[in-house]
């Protein structure tokens, strides 16, 4: 995965099966839990991308003995729910936000104080959405400049549990202040503007913390113990969904993604590729390690615009990169809109699509909280990824459309979340090189 960029042009017919890596969210959680458990906990499927390892790397450093009997696999040792101590320095969060915001929570319940730095591009995103909401429950976290990293998390101060209706619709903030109350006097109550992916709450249920939750709600007490539980990782939906989009776009298509995690929070985007006219079925229905997962099998179809739900939104929320270059191929316009959230991903995600796009000569047309994208011929062209890995890959499949070359730099971070997608692309059937 190596390599500042990549060469992509359109390769052959999407055929065969392909198995994508471990879910990034199950992955980071795993390891939370699998550290604070009492016993030995054992991880399959795990993402072996630097987001999780960064999140593995930080809970060695706070005490756990995490040993990696094969690639993909991990054995925990729990240190129990007070075991944690502190590290000897900065605790280095990588790329992933996932990571900085669910261990603000967490740690601001410690005896020890703790500090959390990131990479460039971590250290432009908003933190206050989770230490301002953290500080009603009496937790001290100190922000950078304009609410940015680095945190800096004062320990041994006594947390109270609230109940909070968040602002935003965000798994990490909702996370944030449940890892948080695991620590809290009392009860801690999140309810969320729109229901938000679940793993939080069904793994913490898995390793034994009572814990009421429903869509948009849930609710837990502090003081009590996480059992060590083997957690087996669904195949990342997130990942898989550059394969569903680039399958439909290649005439001749038919590929099969194997035992896909679908998470009914994380699946949005199949409702919205099926209303533009896609083709995908989901077979082998089956369940892992508590998840729904199923093998999707993806033929070619042409696409239509669509005005996209924006009861969806929060269910596809990492998908939008994919799915503005499927709307640049469709007929017609496809609007989105209540999506201002993409404005602060891994990059400004509507900014840096819609330029990226652009420069292949499509015409898109920006809002505050979307887009409008007109679909229509793609060129070749230079895309600057600006460090963000899904519209790294998002750009690998738009050029599978494109009548050009397409350069796309700054792709390292794609092993953030997916290392080996180069080579997994051009297997099944993906033009694409990396660049000198
Ligand atoms: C995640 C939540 C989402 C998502 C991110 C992973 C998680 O972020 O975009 O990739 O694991 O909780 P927000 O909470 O900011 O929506």
């Amino acid at each position: 995965m190596s390599g500042a960029g990549w060469l992509a042009s359109p390769g052959r017919a999407l055929r065969g099966e392909v198995v994508v890596p471990g879910d990034k969210s199950v992955s980071h959680r795993a390891i939370m839990f699998a550290s604070l458990a009492d016993g030995v906990s054992r991880i399959d499927g795990f993402l072996e991308g630097e987001d999780a390892r960064a999140t593995e790397a930080i809970f060695r450093r706070l005490g756990a003995r995490i040993e990696t009997p094969a690639a993909g696999s991990r054995v925990v040792h729990g240190v129990g729910i007070d075991g944690l101590r502190a590290a000897d320095g900065p605790l280095d969060c990588g790329n992933a936000g996932t990571a900085m915001r669910l261990l603000a929570g967490l740690l601001a319940g410690q005896s020890f104080d703790s500090i959390l730095v990131g990479d460039a591009s971590l250290s432009k995103r908003p933190m206050r959405r989770v230490t301002l909401p953290l500080s009603r429950m009496g937790a001290r976290i100190d922000t950078g400049e304009g609410g940015l990293p680095p945190l800096r998390i004062h320990g041994g101060t006594p947390l109270t549990g609230v109940e909070i209706a968040t602002e935003i619709a965000s798994a990490q903030v909702k996370s944030a202040l449940l890892l948080a109350g695991l620590y809290a006097r009392g009860r801690t109550t999140v309810i969320e503007p729109q229901p938000t992916r679940d793993y939080t709450e069904r793994m913490l249920a898995a390793f034994g913390w009572p814990i009421d939750f429903a869509p948009g709600r849930a609710s837990l007490e502090g003081g009590h113990r996480l059992r060590a539980t083997d957690v087996r990782v669904p195949a990342d939906f997130s990942s898989a969904a550059f394969f569903i989009v680039a399958a439909t776009l290649v005439p001749g298509s038919e590929l099969r993604i194997k035992r896909v995690g679908m998470n009914p929070r994380r699946t949005g985007l199949l409702h919205v590729l099926r209303a533009m006219g896609a083709d995908i079925h989901a077979e082998a229905a089956d369940e892992q390690g508590g998840e729904p997962v199923a093998d999707l099998v993806v033929r070619h179809a042409p696409l239509r615009g669509i005005e996209v739900p924006v009861a969806h939104v929060a269910d596809m929320i990492d998908e939008f990169p994919a799915l503005f270059v499927a709307a640049a191929c469709a007929e017609g316009a496809t609007v989105v809109r209540g999506a201002s959230e993409l404005r602060v991903k891994e990059s400004d995600r509507i900014g840096t699509v819609a330029a990226g796009l652009r420069a292949l000569g499509v015409r898109v047309d920006e809002t505050a909280d979307g887009a409008t994208i007109h679909g229509g011929a793609l060129g070749g062209g230079r895309i600057d990824s600006h460090g963000d890995h899904r519209v790294a890959m998002a750009f690998a499949v738009a050029a599978q459309r494109a009548s050009g070359e397409v350069a796309i730099d700054d792709v390292a971070n794609v092993a953030t979340s997916f290392p080996g997608f180069d080579a997994l692309a051009r297997e099944a059937g993906f033009g694409l090189r990396i660049a000198g």
